[in-house]
């Protein structure tokens, strides 16, 4: 045990210089096919870099995978698993250590994938794809420890810059910048350019922090571990910069309001910076919802009110009240703002639900022959009346509304908006004979996002469905055996991004829910 620990202390100590001079990069590693190929028609490469070339070994993991050879009848389905579930732990835990002023606090930088830094909607995501399988354990090459990592450097970065969405690697890990290009925009508050990477105020970025919290509170129970450390400041932080980002336009008097975070940049792309010099669009008053400037893609909001994003971040603060009593009851004594703080987070998480049901169900015309409306969860909406009616393939989405918590599957709202975004209803549905995925502004109309078919999956319960959606997702990758950020829905061939994390590891955890609740669709061929 102590040989183990001692080792991954000094390979931790030595990994970059090593580690970069005997291993491939991965960002060319999965451009290209490894071999032995799969047995099914696709021949799907083997994409996993070599054990020594890993950024993190996890037995439970490798068990998990080997255990499901027995599950997944399909030898190409079987390879898609094998490659993408572990990806994040074989390329993208980049360093782990522990913060300089605290020998304790355990610290773990994940990046996103072919760019070295580490964004908070990402890492929270790419850990919660192992939450099946993580159970408390105190130990430092445990998946436990890896969340308490992912945890702790969230909170020094919210703490750091909370309106930034993604960071560079910690100053204890000596690791190299990642190169910001040089970027021509002026944003404000001003922040810490030694610690962020990029400042899109992204309202799910800060709910990823609490989710990926309550993700490891609710499989451990550790409420010791919230008690120390930075995490109470930085979900305090959380709370009052969902609060700023409340204020309406205009004043009572007309005047414009003073917004706390602004955001301009020189750009070609209509997505990559902010209307009226850099405020967005106008929010109107009283709507209990918060602003986004910007959408989980990274692209700006066209209407400020970002509906998804403001579903997920009511749920993880409920969510995250539950940490906060734990951490109450289990203190003898505990922070004297914990009370006041828990007790505004549960009043905030009725009145998001309440602006919700208010201002984001909107009503649409049916079917075009009549004039029946029917009444659906608008995408984006201002308050004043405006709608932007569409779902995008990034988390969270329309779609992803159960899978976030925030409603039931069954929801009737849920499931009219559901049929539309498969529809061409949606301006952001991609059909074609290679994939029918929900695509997005972010790599623009013709490409599909397989991790939009993942999540199409996730909240269905219609066999017919998943599997028709599973067997687009099996022929679609190139031979590469990697789920890529966008396929074009025409031509599989044509894709976007070799190395995106996130998308790899949501595959493997439906893979791993359909072993629970639809284990025949598993025991079949898509050749
Ligand atoms: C917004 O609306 C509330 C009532 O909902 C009102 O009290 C307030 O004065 C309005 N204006 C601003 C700028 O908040
Ligand atoms: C969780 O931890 C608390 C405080 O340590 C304890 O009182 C409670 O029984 C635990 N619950 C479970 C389900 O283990
Ligand atoms: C998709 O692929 C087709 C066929 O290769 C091509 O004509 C089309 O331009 C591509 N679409 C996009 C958006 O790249
Ligand atoms: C995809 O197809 C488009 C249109 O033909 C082309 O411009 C683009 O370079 C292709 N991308 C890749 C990665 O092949």
């Amino acid at each position: 045990m102590k040989r183990v620990t001692l080792r991954f202390f000094l390979s931790s100590l030595l990994a970059s210089p090593s580690f970069s001079q005997s291993c491939p990069d991965y960002a060319d590693y999965s451009k290209e096919r490894h071999k032995p190929y799969s047995a099914g028609r696709f021949a799907l490469a083997y994409q996993r870099p070599d054990p020594p070339c890993r950024t993190f070994i996890s037995s439970t993991v490798d068990e998990a995978i080997r255990s499901m050879s027995s599950v997944i009848t399909d030898p190409d389905l079987y390879r898609l698993f094998e490659n993408t579930f572990p990806n994040t732990l074989d390329t993208a835990i980049k360093w782990r250590g522990h913060a300089r002023n605290n020998p304790k606090e355990e610290l773990a930088f994940v990046v996103t994938g072919d760019i070295n830094a580490m964004w908070l909607r990402d890492s929270a995501n790419q850990m919660k794809s192992y939450l099946s399988l993580l159970v408390a354990d105190s130990s430092p090459d445990s998946l436990a420890s890896l969340f308490r990592g992912v945890i702790n450097l969230q909170a020094r970065y919210i703490l750091n810059s909370p309106y930034c969405n993604a960071f560079q690697p910690p100053e204890e890990s000596n690791l190299e910048h990642a190169p910001t290009g040089g970027s021509t925009a002026q944003i404000s508050p001003p922040y810490d350019t030694a610690a962020v990477f990029e400042c899109k105020f992204e309202l799910d970025s800060l709910a990823s922090f609490l989710d990926i919290s309550y993700s490891y509170f609710s499989a451990t129970n550790d409420s010791a571990f919230f008690g120390e450390h930075q995490w109470v400041s930085a979900v305090q932080y959380v709370v009052n910069t969902g609060r700023s980002m409340m204020v309406p336009t205009y004043r009572d008097d007309g005047s414009v309001a003073p917004l706390p975070y602004t955001f301009q940049q020189e750009t070609r792309r209509a997505t990559e910076t902010l209307a009226n010099d850099g405020i967005g669009s106008p929010a109107a008053n009283g709507t209990g919802l918060i602003r986004s400037a910007f959408r989980p893609s990274d692209d700006s909001t066209m209407l400020p009110f970002l509906i998804p994003s403001n579903m997920m971040f009511a749920k993880c603060l409920e969510d995250a009240t539950a940490i906060l009593d734990s951490v109450l009851d289990s203190s003898s004594s505990p922070n004297s703002n914990i009370f006041p703080l828990r007790h505004d987070m549960w009043a905030f998480t009725q009145s998001l639900r309440a602006g919700i049901a208010e201002h984001g169900i909107v009503p649409v015309l049916s079917k075009s022959r009549d004039r029946d409306v029917e009444m659906v969860y608008a995408y984006e909406v201002d308050g004043f009346g405006s709608a932007i009616l569409m779902d995008d393939a990034n988390l969270p989405s329309l779609l992803a509304a159960p899978l976030i918590g925030y409603l039931s599957r069954d929801d009737s709202v849920y499931q009219r908006t559901r049929a539309r975004i498969f529809s061409s209803k949606n301006p952001y549905y991609m059909r074609g004979p290679a994939l029918n995925a929900v695509g997005g502004p972010h790599v623009g109309p013709g490409m599909a996002w397989p991790m939009a078919s993942i999540v199409r999956i996730l909240t269905s319960d219609d066999d017919a469905e998943m599997e028709s959606t599973l067997r687009e997702l099996v022929s679609s990758t190139a031979g590469l055996g990697l789920v890529h950020e966008s396929v074009n829905s025409s031509d599989a061939q044509n894709w976007t991004r070799q190395w995106f994390s996130w998308a790899n590891g949501l595959f493997g955890q439906m893979i791993l829910d359909l072993a629970l609740r639809k284990p025949h669709l598993l025991d079949q061929s898509y050749q």
